[in-house]
């Protein structure tokens, strides 16, 4: 089978900066796969070439088998996209901006007239589709792009980071329209909101100066992070004591003591047993499981740097 996007050795400099640095990848057709990185990783410039809106320096990237260097009509036709900047035309109203894109698609008016108010209806935009998006909120306008994106049915839809500033309440919008719409087709998103990239993508990859680093699920990629789980004990008296005790263990990759706490980090979830074994006959008070969130994952794999 096709997968939805396939990328080989990519490559996109601009001067001496290398922005994608031999970047393989492969999306499978169906559900939501996240692209994750620090700013400045690659992302957008990925997104760019994947959308035949610029060219790689090197390598090849096909869309449902298309290569975007050959086929950038057929793919253009096949992709909905929402660009990380709002690119609505501010002297059209909100229906018109979807009109427009519907002619430029090419649809005959019979079929996009029903198709655009069934998107203002379901992106909660019908009562205000006479508006200028000048006069609509940050999360309407971003929902606006979203709809605009979907109008000629794509098969693929792209969003570069939907829902960078807005409030909780329109990111959860966003969301929910995104997740209502996946079923039909592939959904390849950047996001920098880790939690929500966690609810949402089946799959996810993180990448950092041009590079992917890593992929899998979420699950996955949680327990690739020391089997997933910090456990932490709390002892009957000081925890030092016991410091022997558990650093004589080969499996604990790591052990913090402090106070009557050991915070403890486990190779992987097998070597609880013996971590159990070894303390038996103590008197222990508590012990509590810190399951590993994507956002420590993704520190661990890019650092604490700020970028640009
Ligand atoms: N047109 C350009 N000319 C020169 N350098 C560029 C250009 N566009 C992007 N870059 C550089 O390429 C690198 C990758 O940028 P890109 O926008 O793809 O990152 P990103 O992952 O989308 O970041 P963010 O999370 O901040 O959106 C950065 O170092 C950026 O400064
Ligand atoms: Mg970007």
């Amino acid at each position: 089978m096709t997968a939805a996007i396939t990328t080989r050795s990519l490559a996109k400099r601009y001067g001496n900066l290398t922005a994608l640095d031999e970047f393989d990848l492969e999306v499978t057709r169906g559900g939501i796969f996240g692209l994750l990185g620090p700013n400045g990783a690659g992302k957008t410039t990925l997104i760019r070439i994947l959308t035949t809106l610029m060219r790689p320096t090197s390598g090849t990237a096909c869309i449902e088998g298309f290569d975007t260097a050959s086929h950038s009509r057929e793919i253009r036709r096949l992709i909905g996209v929402v660009p990380q900047e709002n690119s609505l035309d501010r002297y059209l109203t909100a229906r018109e901006n979807l009109e427009l894109h519907a002619r430029l698609h090419e649809m005959p008016v019979t079929s996009y007239r029903k198709r655009i108010d069934e998107l203002l209806e379901l992106f909660g935009l019908a009562g205000r589709q006479n508006d200028f998006p000048d006069s609509y909120s940050g999360g309407m306008q971003r929902r606006l792009v979203v709809a605009r994106a979907l109008v000629h049915h794509p098969r693929i839809l792209f969003l570069d980071e939907p829902t960078t500033g807005l409030d909780p309440q329109s990111r959860h919008a966003v969301w929910d329209y995104v997740k209502s719409i996946a079923g039909s087709m592939t959904i390849f998103l950047t996001t920098h909101y880790l939690e929500e990239a966690d609810q949402l993508c089946e799959r996810i990859a993180i990448m950092d100066h041009g590079k992917l680093i890593t992929q899998g699920s979420a699950t996955e990629l949680k327990e690739r992070l020391t089997g997933g789980a910090l456990y932490e004990i709390e002892f009957g008296g000081n925890a030092d004591a016991f410091a022997a005790t558990l650093g004589n263990l080969s499996c604990i990759r790591k052990l913090t003591l402090e106070g009557n706490r050991a915070t403890i980090e486990l190779e992987h979830w097998e070597c609880l047993s013996a971590l159990v074994a070894a303390l038996a006959g103590n008197e222990i008070r508590r012990i509590s499981l810190k399951e590993r969130t994507l956002e420590e994952v993704f520190i661990s794999l890019t650092g604490k740097g700020v970028r640009e």
